[in-house]
């Protein structure tokens, strides 16, 4: 299955995707009242930006993600922090089932998607998921933020304006972190049985060039990354475009949607 994070998307998301604040995870774990003898599953966990906090603090966690070179960074990245308590597994939401069967049904404390909902049959998934948590337990939607290119700052209209150029194409797709796709997750978590909440966390950081080119890289599908040869000249005109407008301060909103069953 060809999703567009093999490769290179892999390398640089896992170098340049911000992380989760801590505030985050407190959030997930308040709200299923985690403690230290649970276990989670992070669906579509990319590189371990939740599952490692979450392994830190948990039992064990399973992580599962279709597209290998990501896990493969997932992987190294835990070895690095000396955790030793997560599985990786190659799979989708589609493979549900198969970890209710693997695992047992209200077994795990918390299920957490973080910015991957939009690639997943939801409606289904949410219903498959209710009986694997524990009571108590739950699903947890996270959105880490506006994408780089719809934030309401000069640096960041610069560089939507030089994609669009790029691309021939208008580059307004927020990736399930807008206020409508969390009430359409909300919704759906309510109709599986779900208690929906939900959770900000609000902080400002400070970007430099190389975190803006670096996150642009991370967020192109595979077959849309500028070929080698091309590649300076697009990370050239991204670093003009953006230059005049620094400091670049970013306002992050990470949104914590927890469904509590
Ligand atoms: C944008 S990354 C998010 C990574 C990480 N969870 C985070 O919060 O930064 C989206 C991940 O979802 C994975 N993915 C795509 N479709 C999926 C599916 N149907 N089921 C599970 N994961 C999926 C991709 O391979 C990718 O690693």
């Amino acid at each position: 299955m060809a999703l567009g994070f093999a490769g290179e998307v892999a390398d640089y998301y896992h170098r340049y995707r911000r992380g989760y604040p801590p505030e985050a995870i407190d959030a997930v774990a308040g709200a299923f009242g985690l403690t230290a003898d649970d276990t989670a599953v992070d669906l579509g966990c990319g590189t371990g930006q939740l599952a490692l906090p979450l392994a830190a603090r948990l039992r064990a966690v399973v992580g599962v993600d279709p597209e290998p070179d990501m896990l493969a960074h997932a992987r190294r990245a835990a070895a690095e922090q000396g955790l030793s308590n997560l599985t990786w597994v190659i799979g989708t939401d589609a493979d549900v089932p198969a970890l209710r069967a693997l695992l047992g049904d209200g077994s795990v404390g918390a299920v957490t998607i973080g910015q991957a909902l939009h690639w997943m049959r939801y409606d289904e998934l949410f219903h498959a998921l209710f009986p694997l948590v524990r009571p108590g337990g739950g699903v947890a939607v996270l959105a880490n933020g506006t994408p780089l290119w719809l934030q309401d700052a000069d640096w960041s209209r610069a560089l939507r304006e030089c994609l669009e150029q790029w691309f021939g194409t208008r580059v307004g797709n927020a990736c399930g972190t807008d206020e409508e796709s969390l009430r359409r997750y909300r919704d759906s978590l309510v109709a599986a049985g779900f208690r929906g909440d939900v959770h900000g966390v609000d902080y400002t950081g400070t970007l430099d060039v190389e975190s803006i080119v670096g996150g642009v890289l991370s967020a192109l599908p595979e077959d849309r990354l500028p070929a080698s040869a091309e590649r300076a000249r697009f990370t050239g005109l991204i670093r003009r475009a953006v230059e005049p407008h620094a400091p670049f301060a970013e306002h992050v909103h990470v949104s914590v949607l927890t469904g509590r069953r």
